[in-house]
This record gives structure tokens, sequence and C-alpha cells, in this order.
């Protein structure tokens, strides 16, 4: 059964693949020629956490290739509390095609992967956000062509958006540089994981962000305080506080810097009204790269 649990399980050609399919997305949709690929398909969303983008790109795309979705809250499924976890996953396999799943832990994907006989979608946990590494990547591909010897300078926490880019780019051969607070980098299992199965050279990390972005062709933020770190939020405010992405910072990148944030932004805090306002961002023409990159992810599944 395949799954697309993380970026780091999917070959080089793999990935490639799935771009050149969410181009082809892309281009269809705006044609009004796309295929009606999941024609007589039920996709469920079972969501722990809110959203906006990653619910709405996948419940429209399902209907643009023609299935159907199926929205289920985590709470009134009962997702781990109610039933096994492998209970669950071996009634709903009965019901549904895919399954694409927003969780907190982590675990909770693995344990449903393990018993579940139709695949699983990543929608967000705690250790990655796949689905928002392909639309990135997808973006910095429409950005620059040939992505290959890129620089992406990510400035903020060495959290799950970071490591799935992070694992991106170390794939498709795009430097990447994390600039964080001292204690906020990446951590060693994923260091353990990146050096194993993506590169010997894992990626720079600084306490300097000026230094991070100096050669950086894309400037990638998101917030300093994520879902589920509330308690921690006062003393992210205080730590992350000289990693905003402003004017100041991108005057020390080059002129060409493009500026990327996977959303929801918390304007005065890790970016600037000035930035994500301005011509530098493209933030949401990556948005609108989920809707592509999923339904590539979903036809890779399922066709
Ligand atoms: N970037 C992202 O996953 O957005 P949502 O939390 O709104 O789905």
């Amino acid at each position: 059964m395949k799954h697309f649990l993380n970026l780091i399980d999917l070959t080089r050609d793999e990935l490639h693949g799935l771009l050149s399919n969410a181009a082809q997305h892309k281009a269809a949709h705006a044609q009004g020629t796309e295929p009606r690929s999941l024609a007589g398909r039920v996709v469920a969303l079972i969501f722990e956490k809110p959203s906006l983008r990653t619910r709405v790109s996948f419940e429209s795309g399902i209907a643009q290739l023609g299935g159907t979705s199926l929205y289920l809250p985590g709470n009134e499924v009962g997702l781990g509390w109610r039933e096994t976890l492998a209970d669950f996953a071996r009634t709903i396999s009965n019901y549904v095609d895919l399954l694409v799943l927003r969780v907190y832990q982590h675990a909770t994907l693995e344990g449903l992967a393990r018993y579940a006989s139709v695949p699983i979608i990543n929608g967000l946990s705690d250790w990655s956000h796949p689905c928002q590494g392909l639309a990135d990547l997808l973006t910095v591909r429409e950005l620059f062509g040939n992505e290959k010897g890129r620089t992406v300078a990510f400035v903020g926490d060495g959290n799950n958006v970071a490591r799935s880019l992070a694992v991106g780019c170390g794939k498709l051969g795009i430097n990447f540089i994390l600039a964080c607070p001292e204690g906020y980098g990446f951590d060693d299992k994923f260091k353990a994981d990146y050096c194993r199965r993506v590169s010997r050279h894992f990626p720079k990390e600084v306490n300097n962000p000026a230094q991070a972005v100096k050669k950086a062709d894309v400037i990638y933020t998101d917030v300093w305080t994520s879902m589920g770190q509330e308690a921690e939020r006062e003393e992210r405010l205080r730590r992350f506080a000289g990693f905003q992405v402003n004017s100041k910072l991108l005057a020390k990148a080059p002129k060409h810097v493009k500026v990327l944030h996977c959303l929801p932004a918390h304007r005065g805090e890790e970016i600037t009204d000035e930035v994500m306002d301005g011509p530098a961002c493209v933030a949401f023409q990556q948005a609108a790269n989920r809707l592509h990159a999923q339904k590539a992810i979903m036809e890779w599944l399922l066709t």
C-alpha cells in the first residue's frame, strides 16, 4: 500500500513526476480540460486541527476531478479514543478510497497506515507537512524554471514545514539554509534521517537571518507559534524577535529574491504587512499551488 506521509519516502524521480503532473493539472485547470480521474472515488478528510488551505484545496480538487469528499472532524469520528486506530483503519477502509488526515501526532498516521487498506495522505502532522512541501517546490520551479542550484533561506522555527521543505530541497539539489534562534533548529532524529535518506550534506543552520538571506533566491517563513504550541507563545515571541521577515531583511538579500509563506500568516510577528503585500511575496501563488500539487498526489496514489 502506497501512502504519502513524508517527502523523504519519495524517490527523486517520483518527486519530479509529481511536480510535472501538478504543473499539467494547473495548465489543464486554467483551460478547463481537467481529467475526471477521481470519478467514482470517495475521499475522507479527517481533521483534528483547523484548516483553510488544506481542507478547501482538497475538497475543491476532489470535486474538480469528479470525486466525492467527506469532511470528518477528528472528535466526531473519535480518532484514537473511540476505538483503536487499527479498528478505525480497518473499518473506514471499507467505505472510502483514500484518507487525508490532519493530526496532532505523526504516530497516529503511522498507526493508521499499518492497518488501512486504502492510501493515506498526511495533511499535516507535528513531524511533517509534505503537501505543503510539494506546493512549495512547485512554486520555486515556476519562479525559476530550473530549481537546481537555487537557495532557499528558511527564517524561523525548524518545524514540520521546514523539515518537509528541507527534504524536498535536498532531493532536488536546492540549497537550504535555516536561520533560527539557538535551540529552535532541526532535531537529532531529523538530522539522522536526512543524512541517511537524503544526503550526507545536512542543511546549514545559522542564528543570523542576514547571513542566511545574503545569497537567497527565496526567503521562506512560517508562524513562530504553531497549532498546539500556544502555551509557549510569549517565550517564542521573545526568542524569535530578531527573525522577522521585513524590508530591512529583504534589503540584505539579492534584488530578485522572492518571499514564500505557507500561511496563515501572523502579520506583525514573523512577517510585516509591507513584505506580505509587497512585490516580492508570492504566498498566494504558493497557496493556489496546493490545489494542483494535491491533485497530483491523489492521482499518484489512486490511478
Ligand atoms: N498551510 C496550511 O496548511 O494551511 P491550513 O492550516 O489553513 O490548511
